[in-house]
């Protein structure tokens, strides 16, 4: 349609049918699915009526329900105006890659965009036209159970994997049925909530918020993504969904976002429970004021946004620029002229679960494995004859994450398919040992593991954290293994050396026993649909781990939170970290730093850092330097390695982290082969928020590293001048 054509059709509307267009109903109002609501259950609404005057639905199952909610809503709707659907497909429609935290593992950008490449190509048959992603939430704090979405505790790298995702999505031109529009999600500052629990208020100041917070929103807003989600929670006091702060002053006018704002589930009506709007017209008030176009879900635009207008205490341009920025979308996508879009049966069957789907989603599960520990355990040989495979993980199909779609653990290859599928003629044993819930306290079953670890030629022990321990409203106060999988590994790993540990879980865990216990660590995270085969790939050796922390590790819960680019304080505890110095900022009972930094990871080759080179001494504004980092692989197996480089600002108007990752590179290196990896450094990625809040670099040194957070080495200065 033209924009005239957009103008007519709104002035032809009712304000009944603007409001309308505001509205976001679940489908499974409509239409039978088995799809669980992702909110809490609210009043019943009247459906009929709805179903006529809805602007979008979420939660559908497939291109057939696609296509029959949209005939159902069109044939009520004397506009013809088709609706908009929206899903969470947060890493995977029916092919589940890793977890987004194991994602940022990856340190790939071009991993992200084939992932996000054929998840789109699955939600385009399945026919999404939005999808609720990417999240790019900074996460400091694995209490917060959705740390598990977000890709990284990281700004920059949260920023680059959710610009990769969402130009993948979107492609260049949504009204080609194949691409699929994202929404960025929750903004903002979700990720911070006190106490680590989920929904809970934000309390940041300015600098902190713009610092390592918002970029990464921004950065997915400037590769495209055409809707943004406020989040649940106050930030500073005002819940994002009515912050007009937030999202008229910052959103709106200074980055010119002209896209769609669509609330979280029930956010508006929850404004209530916040205590800043006494009842649902006056939340519909304050979420309309602050230009939050889409209500998702109970509707309290839909009763009573149009009284509001005739009241006259919200203007009906407000309204009308709501409703112009939805009907603008689904222009762009071509709804108008093809309502199902890329909804289609036949492409479901071809491109679900294909062998190229499966082969991008296993090679992601053995990029975003992180080797913590191997004191010459693996990888195993492949001449082996009998295996244990033991733990409550050891046949477990629930290895896809909190928000793979519902029934993904339907097509999960399991631990032994992988296993059986490399190497079909060992004996392979399998015990679960135990459980891995917080009420499982029996460990009979521990015996028989023992028994049958003693016999075997290798161990594999396959524990974790159950998947929806992990996720939204699981917030967790410990982080330990649940029930009794330490006593199980501890007492496998006595009767057995050759021991080496999977770990599948959503969240950094606290494995500092573990570490104590096992000779051998391998961060799974949730793998996806490919975790069989990824998990026996990288145990021999087929696929040579090369994964980095995107989040540290803990020793405790009690060190959160716990930012790789923390301050120095005035007081900074002197190395080495084992032990307490008085009158300096330490813990009497545990040094502070992580158990694993951002940035770690093992490899079954070795890298040398050579050497780092920065091509001038000084730096003008404006101006760019090459710093190039010389890395050789001195094992004997071929690997992959994230070649990460830091600053540090030592001098500054305000205090500045000890280190900041400013770019990185995955780079593949052949035994005994050299590498120049070379970056462009350009003065504005040194610069950061003054007092007054502007964005700046000063005169002086900046120290450039390379290795990893808490590990940087070839330390070398230059100066801005
Ligand atoms: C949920 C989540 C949000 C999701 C939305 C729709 O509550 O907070 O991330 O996109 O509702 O399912």
């Amino acid at each position: 349609m033209t924009e005239q054509a957009l103008k007519a059709l709104l002035d032809s509307m009712t304000l009944e049918e603007k409001a309308g267009q505001l509205v976001q109903c679940n489908a499974g109002m409509f239409i039978a699915n088995e799809l669980a609501i992702t909110g809490p259950d609210g009043e019943p609404l009247p459906a009929e009526e709805l179903c006529r005057v809805m602007g979008s639905v979420l939660t559908f199952e497939d291109a057939e329900q696609a296509k029959a909610l949209q005939d159902m809503h069109l044939a009520s709707d004397p506009k013809q105006i088709p609706l908009l659907l929206m899903l969470d497909v947060i890493h995977g429609l029916r092919t589940t890659y890793p977890i987004p935290l194991a994602m940022g593992c990856s340190f790939d950008d071009d991993l992200m965009t084939e992932c996000a490449d054929m998840a789109r190509r699955e939600s385009s048959a399945c026919g999404v036209h939005v999808t609720f992603n990417p999240m790019v939430d900074t996460a400091r704090d694995a209490r917060w159970g959705r740390i598990l979405e977000t890709n990284s505790e990281e700004p920059l790298l949260n920023s680059r994997m959710g610009a990769a995702l969402v130009r993948a999505t979107q492609g260049d031109d949504l009204s080609n049925p194949e691409n699929v529009a994202c929404c960025v999600k929750h903004f903002a500052a979700y990720g911070a909530g006190e106490a680590g629990r989920d929904y809970n208020g934000v309390e940041l100041s300015e600098r902190s918020l713009m610092q390592d917070y918002l970029p990464a929103y921004k950065a997915c807003l400037d590769a495209g993504a055409r809707l943004i989600m406020p989040s649940f929670n106050s930030l500073n006091g005002v819940p994002s969904v009515a912050n007009k702060k937030l999202m008229i002053d910052l959103l709106r006018k200074e980055w010119g976002f002209e896209g769609i704002v669509i609330s979280d589930y029930n956010a508006v009506g929850e404004l209530v429970n916040h205590g800043i709007a006494a009842d649902m017209k006056d939340a519909a008030r304050l979420a309309m004021e602050a230009e939050c176009d889409i209500d998702m879900v109970q509707c309290a635009y839909y009763q009573h946004l149009a009284d509001l207008v005739r009241e006259r205490t919200v203007s009906e341009a407000t309204v009308d620029a709501a409703v112009m920025r939805v009907l603008k979308l689904k222009n762009e996508l071509g709804l108008f002229e093809h309502p199902y879009h890329g909804a289609d049966e036949e492409k479901e069957r071809e491109v679900y679960l294909c062998a190229e789907h499966r082969e991008i989603a296993r090679r992601a599960a053995e990029e975003s494995a992180v080797l913590l520990k191997n004191e010459g355990i693996l990888p195993f040989r492949k001449d082996v004859k009998r295996i244990a495979l033991i733990g409550p993980f050891a046949e477990e199909t629930r290895l896809n994450g909190f928000w793979s779609r519902p029934g993904a653990e339907r097509y999960t290859v399991t631990l032994p398919e992988g296993i059986r599928n490399l190497l079909p003629d060992a004996e392979l044993n399998i015990v679960r040992g135990c459980g891995a819930n917080f009420e499982d306290t029996e460990t009979a079953g521990i015996a028989e593991a023992v028994r049958v670890a003693a016999g075997a030629d290798v161990v594999i022990l396959a524990v974790g954290e159950p998947e929806d321990y992990s996720g939204e409203g699981r917030s967790r106060a410990e982080l330990s293994l649940p029930g009794p999988q330490m006593q199980l590994i501890r007492e496998v790993t006595a009767a057995n050396r050759n021991t080496a540990v999977l770990l599948f879980n959503g969240r950094p865990l606290v494995l500092t026993e573990l570490t104590e216990t096992v000779p051998a660590i391998l961060e799974m995270w949730y793998p996806g649909t490919e975790a069989g085969n990824a998990a026996a790939r990288l145990l021999w050796g087929e696929a040579n781990p090369c994964g980095k922390l995107s989040a540290g590790l803990p020793r405790s819960v009690g060190q959160y939170p716990m930012p790789y680019n923390r301050m120095n304080t005035g007081r900074p505890k002197p190395l080495p970290d084992d032990r307490a110095v008085p009158f300096s900022s330490c813990y009497l009972d545990m040094p502070n730093l992580p158990l694993y930094s951002f940035g770690y990871g093992l490899s079954y080759t070795s890298f040398t850092y050579e050497s780092l080179i920065t091509s001038e001494r000084t730096l003008k504004e404006n101006g760019e330097i090459q710093v190039t980092i010389t890395v050789q692989n001195t094992g004997n197996t071929a690997g992959k390695e994230t070649v990460q480089l830091y600053m540090r600002d030592p001098v500054a108007s305000v205090v500045r982290p000890v280190q900041q990752l400013i770019d990185y590179r995955k780079i593949s290196l052949r035994p005994g082969e050299r590498a120049e990896v070379v970056f462009t450094v350009r003065e504005e990625q040194l610069r950061f928020y003054n007092m007054e809040g502007r964005e700046v670099s000063e005169r002086g040194e900046i120290r450039l590293s390379t290795g990893y957070a808490d590990h940087l080495i070839l330390t070398e200065s230059i100066e801005i001048i």
